[in-house]
C-alpha cells in the first residue's frame, strides 16, 4: 500500500514537473518571442527618431561650415566683424574731415534707416540659405521663383571683400608695426614733427610695410582655416571681452587726461553749414562699412546662426554695440588731440600721427598707447576674418576643398593685391587714377560704390523678391509693428536711400 502511493507521489510529481517545465518553457519562449519584437519595436522606434532628427536638420537645414554654439557668440562674432579699423580709424578720421556734429547725425541716422534693415535681411538670406552667400542668394533666389542671377549679388560681395581685405591689411600692418613701437619706447617724447616723419618714412619703406602686411595676412589665414568652431568662434571668444577691455580702460585714460569736453563738443554740435553731398555718401558709405554689410559678411555668419534666435533683436545689439565702438572711439581720440593742440582733419594719419605724439607726452602714455594700437590690432584681425569668410566658404562649398587650400590661395590673392595698395605710398606713387591712388580707389570703389550697391540689391531682394512668407516664416517676429517697420525701411526707406544719394553725387560729379 505504502509503495503504491509512494509510486503514485512519484508519477504525481514527474507530471507536475513536466508540466511545470512545460509551462516555462513556453513562457520563455513567449517571454523569447517578446523579446525579440521588443528588439524591433526598440530598433523601429530608433529609427523614426532618426527619421525625425533627419527630418528636422533638414527642416533646420545646417550650414556644412559648422554653427555658432549660441546666439550670444553670433553676436560676439558679428560684432568683431563690424567692430574694426571703420570705428577706430576711419571714424574719427572722416569725422574730422566732414566738421564733426552734423557727419556724425546723418551717419546715425544711415545705421538707423538703412544699416539695421539691410543687416536683418543678410542674417535673414543666410541663415535660410545656410550656404555661402553667393549659393544662399542662388537658392532663396529659387525658391522665390526668381533667377539664378541673384547670386551676382553674392559674387561683387565676395569680390569686394578680397579689395577690401587688400588695404585694410596694409593698414593693419601700419597698427601691428606701431604696436612693436610702442613697446619699444620709440614714441616717448615724440614731436608732432618727428612723429609726421616717422609715419612718412614707414610709409616710404615699402620693405617693412611688405612684412607686415604678410604677417597680418597670415595671421587671418590662420583663424580662418580653423574653420567656424576652432577658428572664428574661438578668436571670437577671447578678441571680443578684450576689446571691450581696452577699449573702456582708454576711455578713462582720455576723460582723465584729455580734453574731454572740447572733445565731445567736436563729435556732437549740429551745425548743417558743413554738410555737402558728398559727406553725404561718405557717411552712407561708412555706414554700409562700419556695419559689415552689402558684401556677405553678415549673411556668411548668418548662416551659421541658431535657428531659435529672433533676428531683430540680435541685430539692433549689433548695431548698438558696433555704434557705441565708434563713438567711444571717437571720444578717446579727440580730447587727446585736443589736449596737444593738434588737428582733427589730419585725414588717415589721424591716429598714426597725432595720437603717438599724444601719448608721448603723457604720463604713462607708454602704456596707453601699447594697449590702444593692441586695440586697433584686435578690432581689424576680428573684421579681417569675415571679410575672407564668404570666398572660402564659397570655395569649400564648390570645390569640396579643405578650408586651409582654400583659405591659401584666397590669402595669396589678397596678399598680392595688397602690394599695389602698399605702393600707392612709395613705388607707385604716381599713379593717379582719376586723381585717387591705388590705394584711394581701393576704398572708394569698396565702401562709396560696390558696398552700397550691394546693399540696395539686398534690399530690393529681400523686400520686392523674397516671397513674404519666407519672411514671416524667418524673422518669427510675433510683433506686427515691428515687421511692417522693418517692411517699409527694406521696401522704401533703404533702397530709395541709397539710389537718392548715389544720383545726387553722379549729378554733382557731371555739374560741378
Ligand atoms: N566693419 C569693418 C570695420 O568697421 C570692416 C568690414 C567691412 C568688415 C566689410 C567686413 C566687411 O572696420
Amino acid at each position: 500500500m505504502l509503495m503504491v502511493g509512494r509510486k503514485l507521489l512519484r508519477l504525481y510529481l514527474l507530471i507536475i514537473y513536466y508540466l511545470m517545465n512545460e509551462f516555462l518553457k513556453s513562457v520563455l519562449l513567449k517571454l523569447s518571442r517578446l523579446q525579440r519584437k521588443g528588439t524591433i519595436r526598440l530598433l523601429l522606434v530608433c529609427f523614426l527618431l532618426k527619421l525625425l532628427s533627419i527630418e528636422r536638420r533638414m527642416q533646420e537645414k545646417l550650414s556644412i561650415h559648422g554653427a555658432w554654439s549660441s546666439r550670444w557668440v553670433f553676436i560676439m562674432a558679428a560684432t568683431g566683424s563690424a567692430v574694426g579699423l571703420g570705428n577706430i580709424w576711419k571714424f574719427p578720421y572722416i569725422t574730422g574731415e566732414n566738421g564733426g556734429g552734423a557727419f556724425v547725425l546723418v551717419y546715425l541716422i544711415c545705421i538707423l534707416l538703412v544699416g539695421i534693415p539691410i543687416m536683418v535681411s543678410e542674417v535673414l538670406i543666410g541663415r535660410r540659405g545656410r550656404q555661402s552667400p553667393i549659393n544662399s542668394m542662388k537658392d532663396l533666389a529659387v525658391e522665390s521663383g526668381l533667377s539664378r542671377k541673384w547670386s551676382l549679388a553674392g559674387w561683387m560681395g565676395a569680390i569686394a571683400g578680397v579689395m577690401i581685405f587688400s588695404f585694410y591689411s596694409i593698414v593693419a600692418g601700419w597698427v601691428l608695426y606701431y604696436v612693436a613701437g610702442m613697446a619699444n619706447g620709440e614714441f616717448i617724447d615724440i614731436g608732432s614733427e618727428m612723429a609726421g616723419k616717422k609715419f612718412e618714412a614707414l610709409l616710404a619703406d615699402a620693405q617693412t610695410l611688405l612684412i607686415w602686411h604678410t604677417v597680418f595676412v597670415l595671421m587671418v589665414m590662420i583663424v580662418v582655416a580653423g574653420g567656424v568652431n576652432k577658428g572664428l568662434e574661438r578668436a571670437t571668444r577671447i578678441m571680443m571681452p578684450a576689446l571691450f577691455v581696452l577699449l573702456f580702460v582708454l576711455l578713462g585714460y582720455s576723460m582723465t587726461s584729455g580734453a574731454f569736453g572740447q572733445g565731445f563738443d567736436f563729435l556732437f554740435h549740429f551745425d548743417p553749414s558743413e554738410l555737402t553731398w558728398n559727406s553725404v555718401l561718405v557717411a552712407l558709405g561708412h555706414s554700409f562699412f562700419t556695419l559689415s554689410l552689402g558684401m556677405g559678411s553678415i549673411m556668411a555668419y548668418g548662416s551659421y546662426m541658431p535657428k531659435k534666435s529672433s533676428i531683430g533683436g540680435t541685430v539692433v545689439m549689433i548695431a548698438l554695440l558696433d555704434t557705441l565702438v565708434a563713438l567711444v572711439a571717437g571720444l578717446a581720440i579727440f580730447p587727446i588731440v585736443f589736449a596737444n593742440q593738434l588737428d582733427p582733419g589730419a585725414g588717415p594719419g589721424l591716429m598714426f600721427i597725432t595720437l603717438p605724439v599724444a601719448f608721448g607726452q603723457m604720463p604713462g602714455g607708454q602704456i596707453f598707447g601699447f594697449l590702444f594700437f593692441v586695440l586697433i590690432a584686435v578690432a581689424a584681425w576680428t573684421s579681417a576674418i569675415s571679410l575672407m569668410e564668404p570666398a572660402v566658404a564659397w570655395m569649400v562649398e564648390k570645390f569640396g576643398i579643405k578650408r586651409l587650400p582654400a583659405c591659401t590661395a584666397l590669402g595669396f590673392l589678397v596678399w598680392a593685391l595688397g602690394i599695389a595698395c602698399l605702393g600707392s605710398f612709395n613705388f607707385m606713387s604716381d599713379l593717379k587714377i582719376g586723381s585717387m591712388t591705388f590705394f584711394d580707389l581701393m576704398d572708394f570703389a569698396t565702401a562709396n560704390v560696390m558696398l552700397p550697391l550691394g546693399g540696395l540689391f539686398i534690399a530690393i531682394f529681400a523686400g520686392w523678391k523674397i516671397k513674404q512668407s519666407v519672411l514671416k516664416d524667418e524673422l518669427s517676429m510675433q510683433n506686427h509693428f515691428w515687421f511692417s517697420a522693418w517692411y517699409v525701411a527694406i521696401r522704401f526707406i533703404a533702397p530709395v536711400a541709397v539710389a537718392a544719394i548715389f544720383a545726387l553725387n553722379l549729378y554733382n560729379k557731371f555739374t560741378v
